[in-house]
């Protein structure tokens, strides 16, 4: 069967580090409450000079290197971004042009922090279609520019950075690497939760981030754990066949949650929200990269991705490495 293997990842952070203490300098916070409710001690903040397009080009060349690809074969680049360099062109087709392969096929994804899940599940269907035979997949914010750093409760909770993967169609065994099942869900009917309060064809501006934290976070845990489930069953594999979950990075206390409800161990689950926060879409890619690097997920390993975010929208996806 051909499936889409995942054969490098990569990531970039931006070079500035925010402790929660430099936070609680300029606004009235403090580490502790930052720690105590969402497990967050650090963040990276983008400069000027560093836009979502130049940390998506570092993440996808660390990628390139790490699969052997050069950026002449890949035919697809799908970029998952709440926050675009430009409201057009797609974010993809400026990191397509600084990586130097100006041809296939380059677009935007907009699912907010599930974007990764989104972006993955298109690149996947298309790779399997035939469309490409080698894709980059890309999670990319700087939502530091979305912020209103006048409101402690959204503001302390995230950073910026970009993850990608190399995915290449390749025919495999039932039991070979590659994505196994992936699940997406939206629901429009929740959008005063969690939305940004700008837009082209709205107030004309680009906007700021606004959040009711506490519902958002009842939302999740639910829709996380029944995706999960879901996505499982899809694969008929059970819980303890699992050796990694990589999840979006928003609260620590979600992550446990999470865990809890479905049974597994918090020992195999990748967390890194304690030293990027929340970076949306760019928080799974991100988190695989880290456990990839420090030798955690290794080849052959079951890795079962999930995120939630805005719209809402959620989803998970099980990969065999
Ligand atoms: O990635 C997309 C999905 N997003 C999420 O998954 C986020 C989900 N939500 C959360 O992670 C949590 O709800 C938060 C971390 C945002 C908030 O935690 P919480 O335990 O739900 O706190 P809360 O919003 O109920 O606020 C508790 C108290 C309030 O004070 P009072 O009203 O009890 O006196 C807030 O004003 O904490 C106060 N507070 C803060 N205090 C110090 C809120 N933000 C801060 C802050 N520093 N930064």
């Amino acid at each position: 069967m051909i499936r889409s293997v995942l054969t490098g990842t990569g990531s970039a952070l931006p070079r500035q580090v925010f402790t929660n203490a430099d936070l609680a300098e300029r606004i009235d916070t403090s580490d502790e409450w930052i720690v105590e409710r969402t497990g967050i001690r650090q963040r990276h903040l983008a400069e000027e000079d560093e836009t979502t397009s130049s940390l998506a080009t570092e993440a996808a060349r660390r990628a390139l290197d790490a699969a052997g690809v050069e950026a002449s074969e890949i035919g697809l680049i799908v970029l998952a971004t709440a926050t675009p360099d430009h409201t057009f062109p797609a974010t993809a087709t400026q990191v397509q042009h600084a990586l130097g392969c100006n041809s296939g096929v380059a677009f935007d994804v907009q699912a907010v922090c599930s974007g990764f899940l989104y972006a993955l599940a298109t690149a996947d269907s298309l790779l399997r279609t035939g469309m490409a035979k080698k894709a980059l997949v890309i999670g990319a914010e700087t939502f530091s520019r979305i912020l209103d750093w006048e409101d402690r409760t959204t503001c302390v909770l995230f950073g910026d950075g970009a993850g990608a993967v190399v995915l290449e169609a390749r025919e495999v065994a039932e039991d070979g690497p590659g994505i196994i099942a992936s699940k997406l869900h939206a629901d429009g009917a929740h959008k005063e939760l969690l939305y940004v309060d700008g837009g082209p064809s709205t107030t004309g501006t680009v906007g700021k981030l606004r959040m009711r934290g506490r519902e958002v976070f009842r939302h999740a845990v639910v829709n996380l754990a029944e995706v999960l489930r879901e996505t499982i069953e899809e694969a008929g594999i059970a819980v303890d066949q699992i050796d990694w979950v990589v999840p979006h990075q928003a609260n620590a206390r979600i992550l446990d949650a999470t865990a809890r409800k479905l049974g597994l161990p918090a020992e195999r689950v990748v967390v890194t929200v304690d030293r990027h926060a929340n970076t949306s879409a760019a928080s799974v890619p991100l988190a695989l990269d880290v456990a990839v690097r420090d030798g955690r997920v290794k080849e052959g390993d079951l890795v079962l991705f999930e995120a939630m975010g805005g719209g809402f929208t959620w989803g998970a996806a099980l990969a065999r490495m």
